[in-house]
């Protein structure tokens, strides 16, 4: 069964059926990564080019990785030894590149609404690898498949987004796709770092991190953008810490078990200690393994479908 979109721009209005085939395809993929040879002709013979124009560490080895194991060819994009350097537009750069035929994109961009932009000029497939602060789909996607393996659905589960909700893709992404998947979905952090009207979107908003342990199964815990000016949303990162850290004592003093997901990088000492980010209720080093089997499969449905 193909998925309903030949691109990957978001997870807003995408069918819980689409969801679901991505979730299981990746468990295909998940045995894959554990075999010596960790690698299917699934993609033979298509071209994928990976275009960053923001930093990256986790979603580009990430999408390489699983395309090479795929079996496709790859070619990298840096934008910092590229002609964008000299003044090349995006839409002139795209189109060059789209006459070396390829078959498709994975895009990263400061700028809401790229991927979009690019379905518009391009024939390829478009995959968003984060535009902004409006969405990161394979992020959340990864972060559905690490709570579903761990609790077996995602229906009912109560799951609470911490932190800079206001700038952050991951969030956006995660409550569009909890949401379809039937999770309840609330969100944590300062009152400035919470959108005006979030709760439109079906979500709950607590103020308190105590109480956010204390009703969720999980918390998928953000970083403070400070590249995105985030530090000018609190007094100082120390009272961050202080109220919105996620800690053991904090963990401790309610006798719960909660699940602690980050999709990294992980801010030490702001929000997350690093005896949290490195104990035994986090699972953030399982999200980027199963990221690159949720990479592989949203990569085989998009592009085998034509
Ligand atoms: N989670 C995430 O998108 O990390 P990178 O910015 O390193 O890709």
């Amino acid at each position: 069964m193909p998925l309903s979109s030949r691109h990957l721009l978001g997870l807003q209005g995408v069918p819980k059926e689409d969801i679901q085939l991505i979730l299981d395809t990746a468990t295909t993929f998940r045995e894959v990564l554990e075999r010596p040879i960790k690698k299917v002709p699934t993609l033979q013979g298509k071209t994928i080019v990976n275009l960053f124009y923001e930093s990256s560490t986790r979603t580009r080895i990430s999408f390489e990785l699983a395309e090479k194991r795929l079996s496709a060819d790859t070619v990298n994009f840096a934008v910092s030894t590229s002609s964008v350097k000299k003044g090349e537009s995006l839409k002139d750069t795209i189109k060059n590149i789209e006459a070396m035929k390829i078959d498709m994109v994975v895009i990263r961009h400061a700028a809401a609404g790229t991927p979009l932009y690019l379905t518009k000029i391009c024939n390829s497939n478009i995959i968003n690898a984060g535009d902004g602060t409006h969405e990161h789909p394979t992020q959340a996607l990864l972060d559905m498949y690490s709570i579903r393996e761990r609790f077996g659905g995602l229906e009912g589960l109560k799951v609470c987004i911490v932190g800079d909700i206001a700038h952050s893709r991951v969030a956006l992404s995660n409550i569009y796709g909890l949401k379809t998947m039937g999770a309840k979905v609330s969100v944590c952090g300062p009152s400035t770092m919470i959108p005006r009207n979030i709760e439109e979107l079906g979500v709950d908003v607590i103020y308190d991190i105590d109480e956010a342990i204390q009703e969720n199964d999980v918390l998928n815990v953000l970083r403070i953008q400070l590249e995105r000016k985030a530090r000018e949303y609190f007094p100082s990162i120390r009272e961050y810490a202080t109220y919105f850290g996620i800690t053991k004592e904090r963990l401790d003093k309610h006798g719960k078990d909660v699940l602690i997901l980050h999709p990294g990088p992980i801010n030490r000492g702001v929000e997350i200690s690093s005896e949290v980010a490195d104990g035994s209720d986090q699972i953030i080093l399982t999200q980027v393994t199963n990221g690159v089997a949720v990479r592989m499969a949203v990569l085989y449905l998009l592009g085998t479908q034509n």
